[in-house]
Order: structure tokens, then C-alpha cells, then sequence
């Protein structure tokens, strides 16, 4: 744990806990406060780490967003979404007393004064906004300017290209230092990531058989059973693609390809994690044809219900060809995993969901039993929601010696006690970027990821297409859903 979420856990046991939470910065001013991320995972976070406790009291968030609305207005419409029914009701009370509205556009400088300084007091400034918007919104911040000790927090997508991640990270630290500067990436704040650290750095086991000596292949796998969801204004822009390979699925990667850091500090795992990034291959055109795949959704029914179209989705325009599949194969430049693939794949209004890393182990070298060509390969598995890690190995079968069997060893976890927004909010409130993405490795996600992305601009991959609920369109490949609905 580190030293300040420890401390935070210590101070909430504490009866005296928000007496000692002396450190943390006490004020939250949410830009693109009536948008879909606020009301489906910041102000639920934010009620549940108020309810229980782990924010001092006088905490207190400003809620900007362009309508024109008052504090009631913009309850009733943060109550009206379906995140909030399943708040209990301490959360929901507890909001209702620490949040204000206030109607600004983010890009006018004095608007802005207003919200973000209005006193000398530091803040967390969360850009929830749409992409497009983060470049105007933090030049008019330079101009109406941060009270000192102030964090400010941007979402994915990080830009739209290299070039255009640069320009963010130069306009960024015009505004604050680079410490100051929180890039967003919720999974790194969700537990079965954060174990992918744990089994690999502190188990005497895996260690020595991580590498291309042992290990065959990597899958990382985040099948959705989701469709659009109202989305299209931020998704159809986005695609697959930039919406989870570029960002989320390529964290998991250098998580679980990165050399062992020298501790947990901020500096030495992202310095880990930035080298791997470097060292992925970039596709060429070739590389992309064989490699990568895309496709998106037509009309089918999952559970029950009826999914449209996603091209007849309200918003969506079909001559975008915006993808709700992407798959994509890369390869690590590095002794520890040459020739070793690593494959990514992600999907909307899929079967089942299906959300995991799977490690596949080679088969033994010589085979003492006569069947071991049957016997399943060895496997280690970490599943998200539920959280779980299986490990897939090979017994002597009940009854004869000379058969094999093979089992999973299953470990469930407990539910993670804050969501990972909320993990995500205190990291950033108590000054603890160890989860964050520094400048440098969101330039490098988006060198892995423009060859493919303009690729597929070129049509150098066809988009197929998928019914939704089933399988997807590569049901044969390696990473497909292993069950047909
Ligand atoms: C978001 C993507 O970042 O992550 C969504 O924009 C995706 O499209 C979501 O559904 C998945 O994360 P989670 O935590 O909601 O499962």
C-alpha cells in the first residue's frame, strides 16, 4: 500500500479521520459536470467516498457545465440517471449537501475564474469534457489562472494522435508542473490490475517463468455486453480502437510486460512501464492487413432485449465507419519477449462479458505421461468483475495414475471497496500519481497505436460486421468469447 492511501485507510479507521486528512486537497470543480462521465462514475464516487467517510467533511464539489440550471436542476438530472438509483441513500445525501452548480463555459477565461478560483484555496480540476474541448478549456485556465498547489486532471482519449498528445502535454505544462498533471486511466485503479503487481512481484514463483522461455502468448480480453448506450455524441468519434486499445488494454500490456520496478514509487513504475511501451513494434501497412481487425454491430438481442443497429443509432454517422470491435496483435522488441504475441481485443454488445488477462504457459518439454498431448497447457487467468484469478494446471485423473486431469485452482477476491473512481478521486486529492499516466507514456500508447488507426483509416482492414449478442466476427480466433450465446 502506498504510504498516503495507507495513511487515508489508517485516518478513516481513525474516529478523528477527517481531523488528520490535513494533506489532501479539499475541493473538486468538475468541467463537463452535466455529461455522461460525471453522472455515471465521478459523482458516484464521489457520494461513496463522502458516506464512508474517507473525505474530510468539509469537502465540497463545484459542478460546472454549460446549461442553465441551479442546484436543484442539476440534482434532479444527476438523479434521473441509473447510477444513481443504485446509490445508497448516505451517498446520495451527502452529495446533495457537498455539490454546487454553476453554469460556465469551460473555454471562457473569466467564466472560469469564477469556478475554479474563486478564492486562494487549491483544487482538483477535473476535465470531464468532451476531447475536442480540453485544448481551448486549459488555455482559458492559463489565462484565468490556478490557485497554487492546484491538480488538474484530464481524461482519455489523450489527444487524437502523437502529434496532438504532444501539443496537450505542452499546453499542460504551460499551465502546472508535470506532478501536478493527472492523465486518467480508471483501470489502473481497479484491484485485479493493481494484483497483476502483487502475483508478479511478490511471488517467488511466476517471476522466473515470465518470459518467452514459459510463456506462449498473452491475451487481454474486454468483451461488453454494452451497446452504444446514448453515447454516440463522445463514441462515434472514438471507435474501439481509441476508446480501449489505445489506452486501457495497453496499460494492462505493460503492466504485465514491464521489468520489475526498482519499488512502487510514481517515478519507477511508470519509468518501467514507458520502456516496454517504447519497445512494442509499430505495425507496417502489412503488419496491419494481418494483424488487426475491426468491425461493429448490426441489429440482434442480448439477454432478452432488442439492440438496434449501430449505424441507426440517434447520432451515429455510418460514413465514419466507426469500429465496436478491434483486435490487434503486437510484438515486443525485447529479448524477454521476442516472437511472443501479445493480443488486445475489445467489443460492444458482445454475448457475454467476458474481461481478463490470460497468461498462456508452453506445454512441458518432455512428456512423462502418454497423454500429455491432451493435457491442457498451463494457465494463468486474472477476470475482472467478477475478480478472480484460476490457474490452470494438470493432475494425475481420479482412478488411474497414468491419466491426466485437468483442474482449476480459483481464488475469488473480495469486492473491491471503492470503485475505481474513487481510488482514481483520492489519488489525485491527496497528491499520488503512482496510477497516472505521465506525458511521456501516453506520447508513446499513441506511437503503438497510429500506424494501425491510420491503417485503418486507409482501409488497409476491411470493417466486418457482427450481429450483437453473439460471439463477434472472429469467433475462431485465438481471443474470441470461448462460448457461442
Ligand atoms: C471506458 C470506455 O473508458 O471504459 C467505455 O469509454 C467502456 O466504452 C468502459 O465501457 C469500461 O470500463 P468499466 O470500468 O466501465 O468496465
Amino acid at each position: 500500500m502506498r504510504a498516503g492511501y495507507r495513511r487515508l485507510v489508517d485516518a478513516r479507521r481513525s474516529s478523528s479521520c477527517c481531523v488528520r486528512l490535513t494533506m489532501m486537497i479539499r475541493r473538486l470543480v468538475i468541467l463537463g459536470a452535466t455529461g455522461d462521465l460525471t453522472r455515471r462514475s465521478l459523482l458516484p464516487a464521489v457520494g461513496l467516498l463522502l458516506a464512508d467517510r474517507w473525505l474530510p467533511v468539509d469537502f465540497r464539489v463545484t459542478a460546472a457545465g454549460r446549461r442553465d440550471w441551479d442546484d436543484r436542476a442539476y440534482f434532479e438530472w444527476f438523479m434521473a440517471g441509473s447510477q444513481s438509483a443504485d446509490l445508497p441513500a448516505a451517498a446520495r445525501q451527502a452529495l446533495r449537501e457537498a455539490v454546487v452548480y454553476r453554469a460556465a463555459d469551460p473555454t471562457d477565461a473569466l467564466q472560469l475564474r469564477d469556478v475554479v478560483a474563486p478564492n486562494e484555496e487549491p483544487a482538483v480540476v477535473y476535465l470531464a469534457l468532451p476531447p475536442a474541448v480540453f485544448g481551448p478549456a486549459i488555455t482559458a485556465m492559463k489565462v484565468a489562472g490556478l490557485p497554487t498547489g492546484s491538480h488538474i486532471v484530464v481524461e482519455k482519449p489523450f489527444g487524437s494522435d502523437l502529434a496532438s498528445a504532444r501539443e496537450l502535454n505542452e499546453l499542460l505544462h504551460e499551465l502546472l508542473p508535470e506532478e501536478s498533471v493527472y492523465r486518467i486511466d480508471h483501470f489502473l485503479h481497479k484491484q485485479t490490475v493493481q494484483n497483476i503487481l502483487g502475483l508478479r512481484f511478490a511471488n517467488r514463483v511466476f517471476e522466473p517463468l515470465w518470459s518467452r522461455d514459459h510463456i506462449e502468448g498473452v491475451e487481454i480480453v474486454w468483451d461488453e455486453t454494452l451497446g452504444l448506450e446514448g453515447r454516440a455524441g463522445y463514441y462515434d468519434r472514438t471507435g474501439a480502437l481509441l476508446d480501449m486499445i489505445q489506452n486501457h488494454l495497453l496499460q494492462l500490456l505493460a503492466l504485465v510486460a514491464m521489468e520489475r520496478p526498482r519499488s512502487l514509487s510514481p517515478r519507477h513504475l511508470r519509468d518501467r512501464k514507458v520502456e516496454i511501451l517504447r519497445t512494442i513494434r509499430r505495425h507496417d501497412p502489412a503488419e496491419v492487413t494481418r494483424q488487426t481487425a475491426r468491425a461493429r454491430y448490426t441489429a440482434g438481442m442480448i439477454a432478452g432485449s432488442a439492440i438496434p443497429n449501430y449505424v441507426d443509432e440517434p447520432g451515429v454517422d455510418p460514413s465514419r465507419d466507426t469500429e465496436t470491435y478491434a483486435e490487434a496483435e503486437f510484438s515486443i522488441d525485447d529479448p524477454r519477449w521476442e516472437g511472443i504475441p501479445f493480443r488486445l481485443r475489445t467489443g460492444k454488445a458482445l454475448a457475454r462479458p467476458r474481461r481478463e488477462i490470460l497468461v498462456r504457459f508452453r506445454d512441458v518439454h518432455e512428456a512423462v505421461f502418454e497423454e500429455a498431448h491432451s493435457a491442457s497447457a498451463n494457465a494463468l487467468r486474472l477476470t475482472l468483475d467478477p475478480d478472480t484469478i484460476t490457474f490452470t494446471l494438470n493432475i494425475n485423473g481420479a482412478g488411474d495414475p497414468f491419466d491426466l486431469e485437468t483442474i482449476d485452482l480459483n481464488a475469488r477476491l473480495a469486492a473491491q471497496e471503492i470503485p475505481a473512481y474513487g481510488r482514481l478521486l483520492l489519488g489525485v486529492l491527496d497528491g499520488d500519481p503512482t496510477f497516472s499516466i505521465r506525458d511521456d507514456e501516453a506520447e508513446e500508447a499513441w506511437r503503438v497505436i497510429e500506424p494501425i488507426a491510420a491503417g485503418w483509416r486507409d482501409g488497409l482492414t476491411p470493417l466486418g460486421e457482427y450481429v450483437a449478442g453473439t460471439a463477434g466476427p472472429r469467433a475462431g480466433s485465438s481471443t474470441s468469447s470461448q462460448a457461442e450465446p
